[in-house]
């Protein structure tokens, strides 16, 4: 089997990794939720010795993110766990980060519920979520390639397509977790960072860019 390959993570890695080196500035466990191909997993693991990565996809994807993984191993890199966020298959351990990149778009709604439903459980009061990729802000796209790139998922899968900002932030709130930045990325992407709060809040200390909601292109 050719080991697979995504440009985009090529194109989007550091952008990716610049956030990520901030928000997880203190976390030690993170798990990815829908590793893909793995390069985005060797690229963080490799670029944030201090943490331990865990990759998870479904089963079908975990040949080629073995595949990465054996070609770019560290000791802070885990093999896939098979994670369906549908399926009751979570990992047992705790986190205090999460990321996911490109899924929201891709899952049915009902598997994003479902996501966040796993997130409230599984992610440590005070561990961050970041998840990347396109968003929708009160039902504008922004840039045209998202127009077209969201009429493309739509008409391929009706299940697909990119999801509403707003909606997915009260998923968010539901599950526990605060947002805390909203950044813009290359590609008319968004990275977007909530924090599970609990008995104590206002922890972040971060410089947030919540209500930036400009496109770059
Ligand atoms: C477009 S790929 C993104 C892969 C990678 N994160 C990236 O950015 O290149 C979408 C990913 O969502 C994952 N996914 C879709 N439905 C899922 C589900 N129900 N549970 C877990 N992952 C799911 C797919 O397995 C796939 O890895």
């Amino acid at each position: 089997m050719d080991k697979p390959f995504s440009q985009a993570c090529v194109n989007n890695r550091d952008p990716i990794l610049e956030v990520l080196q901030r928000v997880f500035a203190h976390s030690q466990n993170i798990l990815e939720i829908g590793s893909g191909t793995g390069q985005h997993a060797v690229w963080f693991a490799g670029n944030m010795p201090h943490l331990r990565w865990q990759t998870s996809d479904q089963p079908m994807y975990h040949a080629g993110i073995n595949q990465w993984i054996s070609q770019h191993p560290a000791t802070n890199l885990v093999r896939p766990v098979a994670l369906d966020v549908l399926a009751d298959t979570w990992p047992s351990s705790n986190y205090d980060g999460v990321f996911s990149a490109n899924t929201a778009h891709i899952m049915p709604w009902e598997a994003v519920v479902a996501m966040f439903a796993g997130i409230r459980d599984h992610l440590l009061i005070n561990g961050f979520f970041c998840l990347y990729g396109p968003m929708k802000y009160s039902g504008a796209l922004g840039a045209p390639s998202n127009v077209q790139f969201d009429q493309m998922l739509r008409q391929q899968f009706p299940h697909q397509g990119i999801r509403e900002f707003g909606e997915v932030n009260q998923l968010a709130s539901s599950a526990g977790l605060k947002l805390v930045e909203d950044n813009a990325m290359p590609a008319n992407n968004r990275l977007v960072v909530w924090q599970k709060v609990g008995m104590t809040d206002e922890l972040y200390v971060s410089t947030p860019e919540v209500g930036n909601q400009g496109q770059e292109q």
